[in-house]
């Protein structure tokens, strides 16, 4: 069965409800099979699947240029997601800043249409909010792309509610995406309403918790050399027992269901942006076919009252921030 679809946004592109995330394919998340990625794409298209996430920082590069061949083989089926906004230093891996001017944008644009060989990206993301350039001048930069023709559609991530309404004053925004999880509640406070208010579809992102909530790691130690959540702040340390504490509850849930830990936490994603009244469209990500028929038959899991209550005071027991620094994300600025 192919998945049901959503409309981004006002005016945005109809895609399938669940998306792929593509960036553990390029870095972050352990050894990477490219065959087995490549396949995955055209397994998830073939599943209904059409929002493909990709970002600019994504190995630097690497992802955009990764996918690029299976966007051109498929571009009338693919929604093409991209990102600008964090930059990166050769000599220095651990550094991230963040640019919003409006000349980074226009070169960050250029490059990423460059490394994808496409003429057009259908939904373009600032990545990070730099609270220094003023917000209109960010997106009526981005505005100017949509009039060139580089870009279809606009997007935001990590943006508080009141920088939602800022910049969709200034052009309608298509798709917020920002992380929401059974783990993860914070853009409920500001973030969710103001989307809902405005008719933005929300793109959560890391939907299973970096991998966590499937119970198929407990600690830090568990990941391999060089993964990026070996320093995450809720995997490693005395939090990484009490929050695998937590997963225990899904777990069961999922037994009691036939289902999986992965396909609870995106049955709930889908059921909370019900209560909010908005169009969701979580974008898990993973690297394997063999994920992929699992993570999109959570579209017909239905969980029950009971189960829901059981799922809701999860977030509030989380041990450690979802960043090590917060002031990376839009609850840092709430
Ligand atoms: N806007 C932002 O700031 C931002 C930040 C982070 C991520 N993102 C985007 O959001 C996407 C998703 O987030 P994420 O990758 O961080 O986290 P996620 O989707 O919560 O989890 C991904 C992890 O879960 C594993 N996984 C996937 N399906 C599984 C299943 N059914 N059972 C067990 N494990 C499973 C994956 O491993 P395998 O690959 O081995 O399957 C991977 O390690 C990313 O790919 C990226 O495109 C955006």
């Amino acid at each position: 069965m192919s998945l049901p679809t959503a409309v981004l946004g006002s005016n945005g592109p109809t895609v399938g409800i669940q998306g792929l995330g593509c960036m553990g394919m390029s870095e972050f998340y352990g050894p990477t099979d490219t065959a087995e990625a490549l396949a995955t794409l055209d397994a998830a298209l073939d599943l209904g699947v059409t929002l493909f996430d990709t970002a600019d920082v994504y190995g630097s590069g690497h992802n955009e240029e990764l996918i690029g061949p299976f966007v051109r083989a498929n571009r009338d089926k693919v929604v093409l997601a991209t990102k600008f906004a964090i930059e990166r230093r050769a000599d220095d891996p651990a550094y991230r800043g963040v640019r919003n001017d409006p000349a980074y944008i226009r070169s960050a644009v250029d490059a990423s249409l460059r490394r994808l060989g496409v003429d057009v990206i259908d939904l373009y993301y600032m990545h990070r909010r730099d609270p220094a350039v003023p917000l209109a001048d960010s997106v009526g930069a981005m505005a100017e792309l949509v009039q060139a023709g580089k870009v279809r559609h606009l997007g935001l991530s990590e943006v508080t509610g009141d920088e939602l309404r800022e910049a969709y004053a200034v052009h309608p925004i298509a798709a917020l995406q920002s992380e929401w999880s059974i783990f993860s509640r914070d853009v409920e406070r500001t973030a969710v309403p103001a989307a809902a208010e405005l008719g933005v579809a929300f793109v959560p992102y890391s939907p299973l918790g970096r991998g966590f909530l499937t119970g198929s790691f407990a600690a830090a130690e568990e990941l391999t050399e060089g993964d990026y959540r070996r320093n995450h702040p809720q995997f490693s340390g005395a939090n990484a027992a009490e929050n695998a504490a937590l997963v225990a509850p899904i777990q069961k849930i999922a037994a009691g269901r036939g289902a999986t830990a992965a396909q609870v936490a995106l049955a709930w994603v889908q059921q909370r942006a019900e209560v909010h009244g908005l169009t969701v469209v979580p974008i898990p990500g993973t690297r394997k076919r063999s994920r992929l028929a699992e993570n999109t038959a959570a579209a017909s899991l239905r969980l029950t009252a009971e189960e829901l209550a059981e799922l809701e005071p999860i977030a509030g027991q989380v041990a450690g921030t979802r960043y090590a620094d917060m002031s990376f994300t839009s609850a840092g600025r709430e």
